[in-house]
């Protein structure tokens, strides 16, 4: 099939790069020209393990293009996705802003030919696809083609796996015409029996919501969880196994930590609630796992000083990561950028370091934060050293080098990675989320 993809930001350039890997011919198209030239010499304007190789592949083999102009691809294409960014509207109400889906609409509008299907990749609000329609028709009357919701479920760091061996795909369509090019486009993945869930559009919409919603419930769920677990003196790494191990529960998105961030889930779970407050009704599940999530940076702040006695001023703490998750560059909504401010307002000295972070973080983060090349300079004289980031290569630090390097020796371990025992054993106080 012949594709173009509109966007070329972490889920356009991920799905037009696997759509070529399968075998479809693929024209990324971005309006940012910096963007594009980057991609034309072969870099990746994101940290995505696999893509870079995965492009060069692509385009050697001939079916991966970039360009700024969408006109020719869209005029001979079968599909055309939208996957343009859909940010928090600069309102701050929790409204998805639309205004790249329905300018990128209208440029498409004009050079359609031929039966086209229109699909939604970006996570949008209920009835987007509709205004996509309408937008067409009014922009060029002629046009023969549908519009379809075909929502991602791509988490960043491992968008590639999730994109080739995903859980399901879902498409929302509204004829079999259009149900029957996006079954062509997703054939290769039918071909190894990967579920395909047909819908109405609609239904398709929302579902991407919902999904990202419950995930975002089931963390909070475990952070307060893990939260009892410190007041009581049990652990919650044994007790989310415990639960975990339950197939109705399942055990993933149980493991606690200093809340989530990223750029879906607190983008996804506003718009989720602005959707249902629109229909005159209130999402409180959703409600409350948001706002225990804002509650949990706190939590996390009040830790560290506790841990320093009551006061931040003159310590000087050791942070080990600052991106939303590993495997990762973006800082979006990361739990750092809340947690690092508060300290270093209360006069604490911060260390940093992140394996990809930091070039972001320092435009996101306040001056002052000394920026390290490795965990062992950032703990250096520190007298915490909080892991907030669960990087690979924080998990089998020498505890004992550490030591030496560090004037206190307080461990606040966010992410759960160490055995409370082992760390203790190597002379460190040791803390982390719900762990006895
Ligand atoms: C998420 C969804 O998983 C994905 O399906 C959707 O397409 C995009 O949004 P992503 O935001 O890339 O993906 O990362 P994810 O791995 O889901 O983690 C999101 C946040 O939750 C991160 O801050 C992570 O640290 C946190 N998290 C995740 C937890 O705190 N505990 C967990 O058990 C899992």
């Amino acid at each position: 099939m012949k594709i173009t993809m509109i966007g070329t930001g972490y889920v356009g350039l991920v799905t037009g790069t696997c759509f070529a890997e399968f075998g479809h011919h693929v024209t990324c198209v971005d309006k940012d020209k910096t963007k594009i030239d980057k991609l034309l010499q072969g870099d990746i304007p994101i940290y995505e393990p696999g893509l870079k190789r995965l492009v060069a592949k692509n385009c050697k083999e001939g079916r991966l293009r970039f360009t700024t102009d969408l006109s020719d691809s869209v005029a001979s294409g079968d599909a055309v996705f939208l996957a343009v960014g859909t940010p928090t509207s600069r309102r701050g109400d929790g409204y998805a802003d639309l205004t790249y889906i329905y300018e990128a609409t209208k440029e498409i509008a004009t050079e359609l030919k031929g039966y086209t299907v229109i699909v939604d990749k970006s996570t949008v609000p209920v009835g987007t696809a509709d205004q996509v329609a309408r937008i067409i028709r009014e922009t060029n009357p002629a046009a023969e083609f549908d519009v379809a919701s075909n929502p991602e479920f791509l988490r960043e760091g491992a968008a590639i796996s999730d994109f080739m061996r995903p859980d399901r795909v879902v498409i929302g369509v509204e004829t079999t015409r259009a149900e029957e090019v996006l079954r062509e486009i997703y054939k290769p993945l039918y071909l190894q029996e990967t579920p395909i869930v047909k819908t109405d559009i609609k239904t398709a919409e929302l579902t991407k919501y919902a999904a990202n919603a419950f995930l975002a419930t089931k963390i909070s769920y475990i952070n307060e969880i893990a939260l009892l677990c410190d007041s009581i003196g049990a652990d919650v790494v044994s007790l989310a196994k415990g639960i975990g191990m339950d197939g109705r529960i399942g055990g993933k998105f149980l493991h606690p930590g200093p809340g989530y961030g990223g750029s879906c889930f607190p983008k996804d779970t506003m718009a989720l609630m602005r959707i249902a407050q629109e229909q005159g009704q209130s999402l409180r599940i959703v409600e409350a796992a948001v706002e225990v999530n804002g509650a949990q940076k706190a939590k996390m702040v009040k830790k560290v000083r506790d841990i320093l006695g009551g006061q931040e001023a003159g310590k000087t703490i050791a942070v080990l990561g600052l991106t939303f998750k590993p495997e990762t560059d973006d800082m979006r909504d990361a739990p750092a950028i809340t947690i690092l401010p508060a300290l270093l307002e209360k006069g604490a000295v911060i260390k940093a370091h992140d394996p990809q972070g930091m070039d972001e973080a320092k435009h996101l983060l306040p001056n002052g934060i000394i920026y390290t090349d490795n965990a062992y300079e950032a703990c250096t004289d520190a007298d915490a050293v909080i892991l907030m980031t669960e990087w690979n290569q924080y998990r089998a630090l020498d505890l004992e080098k550490i030591h030496t390097l560090m004037r206190s020796h307080h461990f606040i371990d966010l992410r759960n990675v160490y055995e409370p025992g082992h760390v203790r054993e190597k002379g460190f106080t040791y803390s982390g989320v719900g762990r006895s």
